[in-house]
């Protein structure tokens, strides 16, 4: 198949350097559907959805792209894709559907199944053990604001490590603990629906505190793979150089960015201000013993970006229920728009170049304590069809990754911003469209279409393109 091309390939496969991971990702809740079969319990998502207008035209989850039925056909789309890995996560609950105790065997052997299907295809697996669906019992005595929710995350890595640890390349541990704090928590937008703003500031250390347990149990669990967390990261600037803007920045960068980093990668949280008062009061109960549990040892760091983040001193206006910043509207300082760049479907402004702001501003916090970071996600969604007849024409999500993947590179390339940052590897979000959390079905981010009412995949033309460049490169 011939097919229109907007960035030439060769030139940016000619700059990939050897053993560089090419990959995308993927979040079981966000595909597999069948949330009631093979012994799965109900997770604090499914309890979410129900709730009246808290996902978009009222879409659920139910079947979503059917995954768990479809294992084959989508593992032969990766094939075909030829990526080095996937991406993936473990449902909890479909592994321990209570959150403790006995595992479901039916959960263990569909992971099984696509582990072994992945290895057979040449690709190796990365296994996320939590991207966001807590099994319900769990969200019930309190979620992430239960210091016993960590414990039970240990137990769980243990079971999912003890089973799979001798396949999985890499695992992660959380994905992104910030989104989950943030929208989960304190602001409402995501489960479990908790508007608690400041008081939400537990589950960040509860969150961490469960990746560190989750690193121990797998070593005792003896896993062959790396080992990681995959944090969310976004370059802060202030709308002004005023101090009030300067300093809403600094605020904004510590609750974003470094609150989730510095406890793992040094061993501390970063000093907070006063309106951190909630938090003052909780961190009377963490201990130096927390601190070193959370500060482990990390073969890689995953880096999630999608967009920077400019911010003002002043409330702003109220935002779309859906609009990943809609919380702030309640808070005393805004984000503000980069009128300058195009946005994506969700609204969200290109940037580029931002991600190689992102690999120096680590490299520059965290020096040697910086383990090789993979770039666990990136990607753009963009207003699609609900049905096609032919691969779509996705110019812009081809030319967003080819920016993207592009800028990384040249970022951490002799005389780069992030010099020196040990780069391995790029995973794009996300194999095929798909359940995007409270929007619904309305975002597609997919290198795939899918019909939801046939489950008809269909690649786009930046599947093809994704394809070329995989082959492209330098045996
Ligand atoms: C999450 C994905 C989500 C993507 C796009 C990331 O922060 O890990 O689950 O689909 O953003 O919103």
């Amino acid at each position: 198949m011939t097919l229109e091309r907007t960035t030439p390939v060769a030139h940016l496969a000619s700059r990939i350097p050897p053993s560089f991971t090419l990959g995308v990702a993927a979040a079981a809740f966000q595909i597999e559907g069948a949330l009631a079969d093979g012994g799965r319990g109900p997770s604090g998502w499914d309890a979410f959805v129900e709730k009246p207008g808290a996902i978009e035209a009222g879409a659920s989850p139910a079947v979503a792209c059917d995954h768990y039925n479809r294992l084959p056909e989508d593992v032969a789309l990766l094939q075909d894709l030829g990526v080095d890995s996937y991406r993936f996560s473990l449902s909890w609950p479909r592994i321990q559907p209570d959150g403790r105790g006995p595992v479901n065997q039916a959960g263990l052997d569909f992971y099984d199944r696509l582990i072994d299907s992945l290895l057979a295809a040449g690709i190796t697996p990365m296994a996320t053990l939590y991207h966001w669906d807590t099994p319900l019992p769990l969200e019930h005595r309190g979620g992430w604001l239960n210091r016993e929710t960590a414990k039970r995350f240990g137990d769980y890595a243990y079971a999912a490590g003890a089973r799979f640890g001798d396949r999985v390349s890499q695992w992660v541990t959380l994905n992104e603990p910030l989104s989950v704090a943030f929208n989960g928590y304190a602001f409402g937008v995501h489960a479990p629906g908790r508007a608690l703003l400041f008081d939400a500031l537990p589950a960040i250390h509860h969150q961490l505190l469960a990746h560190g347990l989750g690193v121990q149990a797998l070593r005792a669990a003896s896993v062959v793979g790396g080992i990681g967390l995959t944090n969310f990261h976004a370059p802060i600037e202030p709308a002004s150089n005023t101090r009030r803007d300067r300093l809403v920045a600094h605020v904004y960068d510590l609750a974003m960015n470094r609150m989730y980093a510095d406890p793992v990668l040094l061993g501390r949280y970063p000093r907070l201000p006063l309106w951190a008062q909630p938090w003052l009061r909780a961190k009377a109960r963490i201990t130096d013993a927390d601190l070193q549990t959370i500060h482990q040892p990390l073969d890689f760091y995953g880096l999630n970006y999608y967009f920077p983040v400019k911010v003002a001193m002043g409330r702003g206006q109220e935002l779309r229920r859906t609009d990943p910043h809609h919380a702030m509207s309640r808070l005393p300082f805004r984000t503000v728009d980069y009128p300058e760049l195009a946005r994506t479907g969700f609204g969200w402004p290109v940037a580029p170049d931002h991600l190689g702001t992102v690999l120096g501003q680590l490299r520059d916090r965290y020096g040697a304590a910086l383990p090789p970071v993979y770039i666990t996600e990136g990607g753009a969604s963009f207003p699609e069809p609900d049905s096609v007849s032919a691969p779509l024409r996705d110019a812009e999500r081809q030319q967003y990754l080819a920016d993207h993947l592009g800028s990384a590179l040249a970022a951490v390339a002799p005389g780069g911003v992030a010099e020196g940052v040990d780069l391995r590897g790029y995973y794009v979000w996300t194999l095929m469209d798909n359940f995007e959390w409270a929007a619904g079905y309305t975002q597609r981010f997919g290198l795939v279409h899918v019909d939801f009412a046939t489950q008809a995949r269909t690649p786009k033309q930046s599947y093809y393109w994704f394809r070329d460049l995989i082959r492209s490169r330098e045996p």
